[in-house]
């Protein structure tokens, strides 16, 4: 029923800590039975991202639409040498939601031709991400060191601790953070802060506020792939939780509320039915919608709330010219 894990092979500079408890298989089946039994039903969107769905978000990415990936990308070319001027001489970096880390490889590079050795924490969620994408990086660059960490954040973090022997650049990209509403942004920042030192930094990723038609089409692409994505969590739930579901009897839907702040997906039923998942039945009313997932898209006051209140402070901005991406770097208060 799983598809097949990837190989774990093993690198003198990488290490693999699995967090405790491992059983993402029996958190998934919880998850998705508390969802679709709530009203209005709901699906958290980490579980978007098994081995079909991380390459299609790849693919995503890749779209004339999706504008938000090659904006960031250029910004972090662009704004590379005065981003790193923030940063102390000698850091390791923690990346939370590394996925293919295709961004953070110019931040890599640059601080290696800086201080030689480096040590990278990815933290993902999927261990394909990080072993797979782990031995490239190593592959590529003899100076980098890898500590993976397969992982939720709140584990993640609880494991890194305080105290580290050098100061760390922490890595918050793709306005992952939108995936959190702002009181969720603020706790998972504030947690961070609360085992940051003086000197870590944290590079945060945001995704403005911007004209609707903008967002619509960003998230309702006309390929069709972000429809697959979101579908896909159904394929998935077919696949791993002896599920039901007729894919073609389901729509994905995507749209922007401004005075919400966020894009919101949802997956509609388009007739009534009752689809088996597992030993259950779960019935759908015709326009009723699973909601997948939350996309804050951040006015500058609400992002500057959020920072503030997560006891951070800004250090530096930069931006595209329209101002529809931004890349934040933040400190302790
Ligand atoms: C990975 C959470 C940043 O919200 O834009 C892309 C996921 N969902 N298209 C986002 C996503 C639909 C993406 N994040």
């Amino acid at each position: 029923m799983h598809p097949p894990a990837p190989p774990l092979r093993s690198h003198p500079r990488l290490q693999l800590h699995h967090s405790a408890p491992l059983d993402l298989h029996a958190s998934f089946a919880q998850d998705v039975a508390i969802g679709l039994a709530k009203t209005p039903k709901q699906i958290p969107p980490k579980y978007f991202y098994d081995q079909a769905g991380s390459l299609l978000f790849e693919e995503i990415t890749r779209l004339d639409a999706y504008y938000l990936t090659r904006l960031e990308r250029v910004i972090l070319a662009q704004g590379l040498r005065d981003i790193l001027a923030l940063v102390p001489a000698r850091v390791a970096v923690v990346e939370f939601g590394s996925g293919s880390a295709d961004k953070t490889r110019a931040v890599l590079a640059a601080l290696m031709a800086r201080q030689g050795r480096l040590d990278y924490i990815p933290i993902d969620i999927s261990s394909s991400a990080v072993a797979q994408y782990g031995q490239t990086l190593l592959a590529e660059f003899p100076d980098l060191h890898i500590q993976g960490m397969i992982s939720d954040y709140p584990q993640a973090i609880q494991r890194l601790g305080g105290a580290a022997e050098s100061p760390r650049l922490f890595l918050f990209l793709g306005s992952s953070l939108g995936n959190f509403t702002p009181e969720e942004s603020v706790e998972f920042l504030g947690n961070v802060r609360a085992v940051m030192g003086k000197e870590d930094r944290f590079l945060l990723g945001a995704d403005m506020a911007k004209d609707p038609a903008v967002l619509n089409a960003a998230y309702d692409d006309p390929q069709g792939v972000t429809a697959r994505f979101n579908v896909n969590l159904l394929a998935r739930i077919n696949r791993e939780l002896a599920g039901g579901f007729e894919l073609s009897r389901f729509a994905h839907r995507a749209w922007y509320l401004p005075e919400h702040h966020r894009v919101e997906m949802h997956l509609e039923s388009l007739e009534d039915q009752i689809v088996p998942v597992g030993a259950r039945g779960i019935s759908f009313r015709k326009g009723e919608t699973i909601h997948t997932e939350n996309s804050y898209k951040y006015t500058p006051p609400l992002l500057t709330t959020i920072v503030q209140q997560s006891g951070l402070v800004p250090l530096g901005q930069w931006s595209d010219e329209r101002g529809w991406f931004t890349l934040n770097m933040l400190g302790p208060a």
